[in-house]
């Protein structure tokens, strides 16, 4: 058996130093296999270029290093969304980090309105990584409109997804129950709380993290504006399992002869 965890919380928009000193404070003591923060969790969401350009930061920067100390009292791997800088550019990423430092980086390929003014897509296809003895598979907030995201990882081999948002729209929680049964694996999504606001328009986040098991079973939904820690424990072979009680194999049946139009 596997814990997972996500932790719902709060940032101050622009205050990369001070969120990650909330994110020590919160995490501290926190014992999980893997831990799922939210998007952008140390630079705040509604980034103007300048914000953008003051709490940006490479992967292996201050947030890898804090969470790599957290990591070495706690064992515990942690995805965690940041404002990347990277090669002149900017990336909404997702970096995913244990006791022994950075393990993987995952740069956002769907971005969401305004965000097109500040990032670049990510340019590399979902892929899974090996951590904290499972197969993890990382997406953000956006990407789960777009099946092809989760499907990917799932046909990679991922058990679970690791899913940090920002969500402002209401569908996503509901949605992502369709994207585990349909692919049978566990996703943690953690997203926000609280508003900001860019250019006159009120953003309001709407908490509701959530595990979603491969049986499509919600397992500890937060509520809409609760600042809260929610561990729960899989086992994480389960989404090894592509069969419905129906005996239909999800996987097996696909008929991939007939889905070129995807291609297009
Ligand atoms: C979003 O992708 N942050 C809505």
């Amino acid at each position: 058996m596997k814990r997972v965890a996500y932790l719902q919380f709060s940032p101050r928009l622009g205050e990369a130093e001070a969120n990650r000193k909330r994110l020590a404070e919160l995490l501290a003591g926190r014992h999980a296999d893997v831990i799922v923060l939210p998007e952008l969790a140390v630079s705040g969401y509604a980034l103007t270029p300048d914000l953008l350009a003051r709490t940006a930061e490479p992967a292996e920067g201050p947030t890898a290093e804090m969470l790599t100390a957290l990591a070495r009292s706690t064992g515990a791997h942690y995805v965690c969304g940041i404002a990347e800088r990277a090669d002149g550019a900017h990336y909404n990423s997702a970096v995913l980090v244990g006791p022994r430092g950075l393990v993987s980086v995952y740069r956002k390929l769907h971005l969401f309105g305004f965000e097109f003014e500040l990032f670049a897509p990510g340019a590399q296809a979902p892929r899974v990584v090996e951590a904290a003895g499972m197969r993890l598979g990382l997406m953000i907030c956006f990407d789960w409109i777009f099946p092809e995201t989760m499907r990917c990882l799932a046909l990679a081999g991922a058990q679970l997804v690791c899913h940090p948002a920002n969500l402002v729209l209401p569908h996503c929680p509901e949605a992502m129950i369709t994207r585990c049964l349909e692919n049978r694996v566990f996703a943690v999504t953690a997203n926000r709380i609280g508003d900001e606001s860019r250019d006159g328009t009120e953003l309001y986040f709407i908490g509701s993290s959530q595990l979603v098991t491969p049986a499509g079973e919600v397992r500890g939904r937060a509520d809409v504006d609760e600042e809260t820690f929610h561990l729960a424990e899989i086992n994480p072979d389960e989404a090894d399992d592509k069969t419905l009680s129906s005996g239909n194999d999800l996987f097996a049946e696909r008929r991939p002869e007939l889905y070129g139009r995807l291609l297009d």
